[in-house]
């Protein structure tokens, strides 16, 4: 059960209480696309880095062990040996980003495997039976992920047949949830809000996913070609039509700035690969801006990546160092670096709920929006 704490002007302080434990909200969900997080980071290291939620996808799940695999290994939770929150996404996203050949019907997408090419099948009853024998906490209802630009007519039938995959999916989650060996009994079900850039489109479908009475509701089809301004615009325009007394999720964002900008408009998850990915690219987040490690200036500087930050990382190891280790292409830079990066973003969100807790959030923003977007 979520619970809004308390606001301070739009950005909300939350708690939300599931079976697998309670979490903070805001929160950044810490993606483990396949059931690990890139760089070489186990659940055992999560518990150092502050993670809260992790997130898995079902689709990558479903090829690969295969979902009964998981569900026979005693699901998700046991798989990986993580006892916290776990979010999966339905499969929605990256059958649209990933697959190929795809083919969108009234019943489901029929697309081939970006792995082997072999033809599947996903449906909204699919994407909810793989979720459920994953046992996550949270399931994401399957839906079309819109590119942007699309044709406003495109985009006006595609909600509707996106409501109607909602449908099929509460109705199957309740099925699912009620059946004798399924893993996790109390699977909760989030909606995810459609409708590319055209406001009464985003606005209509709101309305019509907000009165399924689900148990969180998703902000879909953003970070995905449109520009920042746009994306901001957007939240500000359907946020007044989410239900106040359930957790809003921005999927897929974003940059530090973005967050803080996200969660002043009223938004209380994220997720987001960019931490991880940049990470093994070299590139680190720090209270004072962005810097890449590669850069010939840390060669012999012996300070930790952040002189603020508390990680692993930052407790043992020199820029110079990882520097090298990158320079000498060993698995451990990027190991590291991911660390640092997951255990900022994760202090990120620590400090922007003291922050609310304090009245002072507009302050933080203020100090830091701008500044963590800067390159060093
Ligand atoms: N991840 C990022 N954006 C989306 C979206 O629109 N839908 C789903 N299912 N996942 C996402
Ligand atoms: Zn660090």
């Amino acid at each position: 059960m979520f619970t809004l704490l308390k606001t301070d002007n739009k950005a909300r302080r939350g708690s939300f209480e599931t079976v697998h434990g309670t979490f903070q909200t805001p929160c950044f969900m810490n993606v483990g696309t396949a059931a690990a997080i890139k760089g070489g980071i186990s659940s055992v290291d999560l518990r150092e880095l502050k993670t809260q939620v992790e997130l898995c996808n079902t689709y990558h799940l479903h090829l690969r062990p295969g979902d009964h695999v998981v569900k026979q290994m005693g699901g998700l939770h046991k798989f990986m040996n993580w006892d916290k929150p776990i979010l999966t996404d339905s499969g929605g996203f990256q059958v649209f980003s990933l697959a190929q050949l795809r083919k969108i019907k009234e019943e489901g997408v029929y697309f081939a495997s970006h792995i082997d090419g072999h033809r599947i099948f996903m449906g909204p009853e699919e994407s909810m039976q793989i979720q459920s024998n994953l046992g996550s906490t949270i399931a994401m209802a399957f839906d079309e992920c819109i590119e942007n630009p699309s044709p406003y007519k495109y985009v006006a039938a595609s909600i509707e047949r996106t409501t109607r995959w909602l449908i099929r999916c509460k109705e199957e989650m309740e099925r699912l949830n009620s059946l004798p060996d399924t893993i996790n009994r109390h699977q909760l079900l989030f909606g995810i809000n459609q409708g590319s850039t055209f406001d009464d489109l985003r606005i209509k479908h709101m309305e019509d996913i907000a009165a399924l009475d689900l148990d969180g509701y998703a902000i879909g089809g953003l970070a995905v070609g449109e520009a920042t301004e746009e994306m901001y615009r957007i939240i500000d325009v359907v946020e007044p039509y989410m239900p106040v007394h359930k957790p809003r999720y921005l999927m897929g964002v974003g940059t530090p700035s973005n967050i803080i900008e996200a969660v002043a408009r009223g938004v209380d998850m994220f997720d987001c690969v960019m931490p991880s990915r940049n990470a093994r690219h070299a590139t680190v987040f720090t209270w004072s801006g962005i810097m890449h490690l590669n850069n010939k200036c840390y060669e012999t500087d012996p300070r930790p990546v952040d002189e603020q930050c508390d990680c692993p990382t930052c407790r043992n190891f020199s820029r110079a160092y990882i520097r090298h280790l990158f320079k000498a292409n060993e698995q451990l830079a990027g190991r590291l670096a991911v660390q640092h990066n997951l255990y900022f973003y994760n202090t990120l969100t620590e400090k922007i709920r003291e922050a609310i807790d304090k009245d002072r959030f507009e302050q933080f923003r203020g100090k830091y929006s701008q500044l963590l977007a800067t390159r060093i």
